[in-house]
């Protein structure tokens, strides 16, 4: 048995397919990526990623399979069904069936997105070349402005009004939720749900400038009662500074 037999082939080349499927995967577990979710509105975004991956592999597998039995056997025995009845069921039923049931699982899981109902807390998130700025309402009323820097109290409807100064940008924290455009002259209202306390990343996802790869921010999620009292804190350490602006 040679190197290149069919046998050692045979085991060759799924091994390495495993191995890169494995080494795309590793990227899966950090704090930016839509795989590892940390907030409601990703967990659901992950879960579609999943169930579409693992429905499109199904069928390519049925078609590979039905296609390889064909090549090798061609038309030897009589077809069971009629061509028309395999023709109506799997070119018009199946299609028609599996994307009714896709249909009604992204609407509905794309209106557990939706800002729905009074939040816990509003953010205001304004993209500047080359960084965010975050606005929160402090405990007596005043704004806090922090830089680069979102906080975030765990388990809360927390809306991201998202807004820009110069040109279009756009706020994506991956591990939370889809991303949304930052454009002059309008707000834009994302959903939050953070679902677990840690650090995450956020990045701009439009290109907007020179500066545009290094135009990202830190994500915080406290729990509620560290999340007021960091509130509290920049909110003194806001009114100290003499531009409002905490640096990150
Ligand atoms: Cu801001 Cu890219």
């Amino acid at each position: 048995m040679t190197d290149d037999s069919p046998q050692v082939r045979g085991i060759l080349i799924p091994a390495c397919i495993a191995a890169l499927l494995a080494s795309f995967l590793v990227g899966c577990e950090s704090a930016v990526s839509t795989l590892a979710p940390a907030g409601q509105a990703a967990a659901d975004i992950a879960w579609i990623t999943w169930v579409m991956l693992g429905g499109g592999a199904l069928l390519t597998i049925l078609m590979s399979a039905l296609w390889l039995h064909a090549s090798y056997h061609g038309r030897v025995q009589p077809l069971r069904w009629s061509e028309q009845r395999i023709l109506i069921s799997g070119g018009v039923l199946l299609p028609l069936v599996v994307i009714v049931l896709l249909l009604i699982y992204g609407v509905r899981s794309g209106q557990s997105m939706l800002p729905v109902g009074t939040p816990d807390l509003t953010v205001r998130a304004i993209g500047h070349q080359w960084w965010w700025q975050f606005e929160y309402v402090g405990p007596d009323g005043q704004i806090v402005r922090v830089a680069n820097e979102l906080h975030l109290p765990v388990n809360a409807r927390v809306d991201v009004l998202v807004a820009s100064v110069d040109v279009i940008h756009s706020f994506w924290v991956p591990a939370l939720a889809g991303k949304l455009d930052a454009i002059p002259g309008r707000s834009h209202t994302l959903r939050l749900i953070p679902t677990r306390t840690g650090r995450l990343v956020g990045q701009c996802a439009e290109f907007c400038g020179a500066g545009h790869a290094h135009m990202r921010f830190e994500v915080i999620v406290h729990e509620a009662e560290a999340f007021a009292d960091w509130l509290h804190a920049a909110a003194l350490a806001s009114s100290d500074s003499g531009n409002g602006v905490i640096a990150p």
